[in-house]
């Protein structure tokens, strides 16, 4: 494989291209308009302008990288991509429509993946007529600098793509982790409940925000409070994660906090709008 590409400027998108700009890949950048376009593009060349400020890459090796990079809105510009990584809004609707544009411009060979977070990869597949060719690719987030990809194989996802990816992953030095298909994996059926739970703490007025994120960091040992992480990941983001939890696999225990509803709806979404459950 050697041209990559990625659906999504925002917050993963932007990770994954920065981690395979950085193993030496060609990288296809889609969104759907310039403005869009334009912002992921100026997020990349920060990123890489700290890199060299911290001494960690040189200047000319920063031209290098943005060099293999193309981005463009035109969905058209993909077609010639080994791979394509879709990391746009985390909706059964949006992906399908998007794979199966993704499936009439891409060559038979090519291998469609999608980072979503939760969703079911064999209703995504379906979209397409090469099930057999997608697969789940979930990086997590900052993608350039953590070390997991869960691999998810649909229910038709060939032997071949998943041995193909995962031999992929080991090259962009990062570490696979194989997972059935069921809703949210391993790390966000684990993580996104107890994130909720933390936001149900702080709406019954048990303790305050910073004290939640304190007591887990000190008591659990966790790098990052609960409700800065959802600020991280994203209110929104969170939210569909938790509603697709409960959607899918129907327990209460699952019910999204209506708290973090309000946020949501109040685009209160964390750290991209500058406020969620802290001010950034
Ligand atoms: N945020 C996280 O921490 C995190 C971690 C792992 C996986 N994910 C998953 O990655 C995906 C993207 O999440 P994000 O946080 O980067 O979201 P985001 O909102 O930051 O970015 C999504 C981008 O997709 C674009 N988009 C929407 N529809 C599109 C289409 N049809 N064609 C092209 N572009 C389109 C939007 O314009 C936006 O720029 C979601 O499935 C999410 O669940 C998120």
């Amino acid at each position: 494989m050697e041209t990559i590409g990625v659906v999504g400027a925002g917050t993963m998108g932007c990770g994954i291209v920065l981690v395979f700009l950085n193993q030496g890949f060609r990288v296809v950048l889609n969104d759907l308009n310039e403005t869009l376009i334009n912002k992921g593009v100026d997020n990349i060349g920060r990123y890489l302008s700290r890199s060299v400020e911290k001494g960690k890459i040189s200047g000319v090796e920063k031209d290098e990288i943005l060099s293999r990079l193309t981005a463009s809105d035109d969905i058209n510009s993909l077609n010639r991509c080994d791979l394509v990584v879709e990391a746009v809004t985390e909706d059964m609707e949006v992906k399908t429509g998007l794979f199966k544009k993704l499936d009439e411009i891409c060559s038979n060979e090519t291998i469609l993946a999608s980072n979503t977070s939760s969703l079911s990869i064999t209703a995504v597949s379906n979209a397409t007529s090469r099930p057999d060719k997608v697969i789940g690719m979930h990086f997590f987030n900052p993608a350039p600098v953590n070390a997991l990809v869960e691999l998810i194989k649909g229910l038709n996802t060939s032997s071949d793509t998943y041995d193909r990816v995962f031999d992929l992953v080991i090259k962009i030095g990062k570490t696979p982790v194989s997972v059935q298909e069921s809703p949210g994996f391993i790390v966000n059926r684990l993580l996104i409940p107890m994130i909720n739970e933390a936001v149900y703490l702080l709406a019954e007025g048990v303790a305050e925000a910073s004290e939640i994120d304190k007591a887990m960091k000190l008591g659990a040992g966790h790098p990052m409070g609960p409700l800065a992480l959802a600020d991280f990941i994203g209110l929104d983001v969170t939210l569909a994660i938790m509603e697709n939890l409960h959607n899918e696999l129907g327990d209460d225990k699952y019910r999204p906090c209506p708290l973090l509803k309000k946020m949501v709806r109040g685009g209160m979404l964390g750290k991209k709008t500058k406020l969620g459950f802290f001010t950034y």
